[in-house]
């Protein structure tokens, strides 16, 4: 078998001088795959997931990209390696308008862009509409998709979305989702946390439950779904 085309092994680490956080963490993802990681508030889901980007220093573990061995890089130059990362909170420039947005998302390309901002418009038409309206004036689902399409910009071989579903609708959520399954389809592989633990294990080939740092249920979405201690204690019932 091929190695994952993102794996991230036994991660231990916190923030500054403070408590590990993780212990021992281990997320992979195959290509064009879709992985999503679910948990209680608390548990480290963002925590994992800016260890992958490298925004916090681990002390044990490793994070291969591709084959590669990225653990000692800058988000920056993971994202040059294409690691596209969109963040729970304040994944937007709310005062610059939604192109703005998907320009600043190009910050390191040399290259002409401007397909790829159409690609986003075709995934998301709602956002070439609204254009030249400035980001913080849209719905919260658009504000998503400006998230999403900002971090699309630097055309990404692994998409990491930290709860992108996060206080919109049941409808725009799906809707999210079905988009997310697009992408995925293009060869992109997704690595995502979801606190609509269901639904999005629904569209999952791997799950992960993190538990206080640690994996504590690893399997396909169907089978974390199927079950009956991950839907007692995780799923409510
Ligand atoms: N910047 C930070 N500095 C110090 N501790 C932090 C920081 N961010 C998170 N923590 C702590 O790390 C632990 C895990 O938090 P994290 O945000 O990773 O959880 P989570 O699973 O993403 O939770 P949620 O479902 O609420 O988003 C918590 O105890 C939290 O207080
Ligand atoms: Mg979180």
């Amino acid at each position: 078998m091929a190695d994952p085309f993102l794996n991230a092994e036994n991660m231990t680490g916190g923030y500054g001088s403070g408590a590990d956080i993780l212990h021992g963490c281990n997320i992979s993802v195959d290509k064009g795959q879709i992985a999503v990681i679910v948990g209680p508030n608390g548990a480290g889901k963002s925590t994992a997931m800016k260890a992958v980007f490298g925004m916090l220093n681990i002390h044990t573990g490793s994070v291969m990209l591709d084959g590669q061995d990225i653990t000692a890089l800058t988000p920056q130059a993971r994202v040059a390696k294409g690691m596209g990362f969109v963040p729970q909170v304040n994944n937007i420039f709310t005062t610059m308008t939604v192109e703005e947005n998907l320009e600043m998302g190009a910050f390191l390309r040399r290259d002409d862009f401007s397909d790829t901002i159409e690609q986003v418009y075709t995934l998301f038409p709602i956002l070439k509409e609204k254009r030249r309206q400035h980001a913080g004036e849209l719905s919260g689902g658009q504000r998503q998709q400006v998230a999403v399409g900002r971090a699309l910009m630097t055309q990404p071989s692994l998409l990491m979305l930290d709860e992108p579903t996060a206080g919109v609708s049941p409808i725009v959520m799906d809707e999210l989702f079905d988009r997310i399954i697009e992408v995925a389809r293009t060869g992109i592989s997704i690595l995502m946390v979801e606190q609509n633990a269901r639904q999005a294990l629904e569209i999952a080939d791997k799950g992960y439950v993190l538990v206080q740092g640690r994996n504590a249920y690893t399997d396909t979405g169907q089978a974390l779904l199927a079950n009956p201690e991950v839907r007692r204690t995780f799923l409510g019932g």
